[in-house]
C-alpha cells in the first residue's frame, strides 16, 4: 500500500482555511494555491535521493550535497491542477512538464480524457502528478494510468483536499503511489463535490463561473 502523507503543517491549514472560504476571490485563490503548492511540494521532495559533491566556498573545500538519482517530472491535471505547476517547479527548476487534459462528466462523474503530453524521457523520471482536488479518484486513477501506460514509475500524488471515497480508489488501483494531501474531508455529495471542501477548483481559479 502507498503511503497517505496529511500534511498538517500550521501554515498549510491556515492557508486552506482561507482557500475553502467562499468570499476568497480568484486573484487570491490562485495564490494560496500556489502558497500551498510549495509546501506540498517542500514534503514530497523530502525522500529525493543525494549524492556527495565537493564545492569550493571562498575558504575550503566543503564536503557537500546535491541532487542525485532520477530527474523529476511534474504533471498537472487540467486544469485546475496548472495552479500547482509553479509552486512545485520553483523548489525543482530542472523538472520538466507534462499535461493531461481530463474533466468529469457530470452525470456519470467518470472522467473524459482529451490531453497527454508527457516528456519524451518520463520513463525515466519521478513523476509528481498534482491536482487540488481528490474527490472520486476518477480523474487521479485515470491520469496514473496514463503514465503508467507511457513506462513511468515512482509516481507520487499530490492534492490539497481529498474525499476519502478518492483516497480509497487511487489506494487500490495503484498500491505503489504515495498521496500527499492537505487534508482528507468528510465525503462526497450526490453530485461528486467535496463536503466541505471548497467548491469547483478549476472555476475558482481561472474565474470561470
Ligand atoms: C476537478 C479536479 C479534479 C477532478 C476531481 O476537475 O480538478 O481533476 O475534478 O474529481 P474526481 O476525483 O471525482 O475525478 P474537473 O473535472 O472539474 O475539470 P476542470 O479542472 O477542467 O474544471
Ligand atoms: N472537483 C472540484 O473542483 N471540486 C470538488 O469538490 C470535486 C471535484
Amino acid at each position: 500500500m502507498g503511503n497517505l502523507t496529511v500534511i498538517n503543517h500550521p501554515l498549510v491549514q491556515h492557508k486552506l482555511s482561507i482557500l475553502r472560504n467562499k468570499k476568497t476571490g480568484t486573484k487570491e485563490f490562485r495564490e494560496l494555491v500556489h502558497e500551498l503548492a510549495i509546501l506540498l511540494g517542500y514534503e514530497v521532495t523530502r525522500d529525493l535521493p543525494l549524492e556527495d559533491v565537493d564545492i569550493e566556498t571562498p575558504v575550503a573545500v566543503a564536503h557537500a550535497k546535491q541532487l542525485g538519482g532520477k530527474k523529476v517530472g511534474v504533471v498537472p491535471i487540467l486544469r485546475a491542477g496548472l495552479g500547482m505547476v509553479d509552486g512545485i517547479m520553483s523548489l525543482i527548476p530542472a523538472a520538466k512538464i507534462g499535461h493531461i487534459g481530463l474533466y468529469r462528466d457530470p452525470e456519470t462523474l467518470e472522467p473524459v480524457d482529451y490531453y497527454c503530453k508527457l516528456p519524451t524521457d518520463a520513463s525515466e523520471r519521478e513523476m509528481i502528478v498534482v491536482d487540488p482536488m481528490l474527490a472520486t479518484g476518477g480523474s487521479a486513477v485515470a491520469a496514473i494510468n496514463a503514465l503508467k501506460r507511457n513506462g513511468c514509475k515512482g509516481i507520487k500524488l499530490v492534492c490539497i483536499i481529498g474525499a476519502p471515497e478518492g483516497i480509497e480508489k487511487v489506494q487500490s488501483a495503484h498500491d505503489d503511489v504515495d498521496i500527499f494531501i492537505a487534508c482528507v474531508d468528510e465525503r462526497l455529495n450526490d453530485h461528486g463535490y467535496i463536503v466541505p471542501g471548497l467548491g469547483d477548483a478549476g472555476d475558482r481559479l481561472f474565474g470561470t463561473k
